[in-house]
């Protein structure tokens, strides 16, 4: 193993900051000294540098900051694995610094995070949790025919803000509705890359558009841009009152990619009409102004949360951890050039 070893047992030493499933914890166990968050408890930043002192490898979520504070502390770390595709709550640069090799869990959670956005969009659309709460608060007396009425889906634009392998799979599923898809991506290059990547499914039908297009035509708008300083706000007051009055905001991306205030706000004057957030700025302390209305879907950052796209996640997660200490190159690096430095001074 590349990683150092446990005086003790022989073993590198991995820490987990999140409980995971107990069978593949077990197989963990076998390889290395585990220190797992068996009670899923938030560690502070200093009780985790107190178990990172000498560990080897981290297996680390999404709502678990790994920044330069910690990184400087841990000097035998190699690994910081997520298990997650997003890696905004790991500064990459500081791993790079620190010669941390920095791995996420691509793809394995893409038909998992479509079927999600789409139970968002179809919930927001047709108040299903809005008639839900009413049906169980004992409000309903009568059949009436203007009951509940929402947004048709078949036949309606979709637009997707970020266009990626998400983007796709969400685009896919639309040609069963019939739906125009509509989406941007800062970069047209992105475009050929969504068209070439699909032979027969969804972006090869979806058309790019500028992002004003976007904002004024879609009907359903679901949001999938990573969060970074760039994309902080990206969907704004002023992006929110060009979308069309009754239409349906999705993020599903990152929390701060759409700005919680100004949609509370937007969502008083009806436009967008409705709207559903899997992820908030601040998770997951969620904006009061939010609770007070009918018309938003919250669901608690569980776009993945199928059983087998969570297992797969870990188990890629680990996967990548194996590949980090055993010296080889993990499938899915993020930060490329540390592995690259790695192996220069490896081969000396
Ligand atoms: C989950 O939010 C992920 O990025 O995988």
């Amino acid at each position: 193993m590349a990683g150092g070893q446990s005086q003790t047992t022989g073993r590198p030493r991995v820490v987990v900051t999140r409980r995971i499933f107990p069978d593949l914890a077990e197989q963990l166990q076998r390889r290395y000294e585990l220190l797992d968050n068996q009670r899923d408890e938030d560690w502070s930043t200093q009780e985790l540098i107190a178990r990172l002192a000498d560990a080897d490898g981290l297996l680390t979520d999404p709502a678990r900051r790994i920044d330069a504070p910690i990184l400087q502390l841990c000097s035998r770390l190699c690994v910081v694995s997520n298990i997650a595709v997003g890696f905004n709550n790991i500064d990459l640069a500081a791993c790079t610094r620190a010669g941390v090799v920095a791995t996420n869990t691509p793809d394995v959670l893409n038909d998992a995070t479509a079927d999600h956005a789409w139970a968002l969009m179809m919930a927001a659309a047709r108040r299903v949790v809005e008639s839900d709460r009413w049906t169980r608060a004992g409000n309903w007396q009568r059949f009436a025919l203007d009951a509940f009425l929402g947004a048709d889906v078949f036949g309606a634009t979709l637009g997707i803000f970020g266009m990626g392998r998400i983007g796709r799979a969400i685009a896919g599923r639309a040609q069963g509705f019939c739906m125009r898809v509509l989406y941007h991506n800062r970069n047209r290059v992105a475009q050929s890359v969504a068209q070439t990547h699909n032979g027969v499914d969804s972006a090869s039908t979806a058309q790019w558009v500028e992002r004003e297009q976007l904002l004024r035509e879609a009907d359903f708008l679901v949001v999938l841009v990573p969060y970074s300083e760039q994309t902080h706000h990206l969907i704004g007051a002023s992006e929110l009152a060009q979308m069309k009055p009754g239409s349906v905001l999705v993020n599903i991306a990152r929390g701060g990619v759409v700005d919680d205030a100004a949609l509370a706000q937007a969502l008083r004057l009806g436009r967008p009409g409705a709207a559903a957030l899997d992820v908030m700025e601040n998770e997951p302390h969620v904006l009061p102004e939010l609770f007070a209305l009918e018309n938003v879907v919250l669901t608690p950052h569980i776009g993945s949360a199928t059983r087998s796209a969570r297992r797969a996640m870990v188990l890629r997660a680990i996967e990548n951890l194996d590949q980090v200490l055993c010296g080889e190159r993990p499938s899915a690096v993020i930060n490329a050039e540390v592995w690259q430095r790695r192996r220069r001074i490896q081969s000396g």
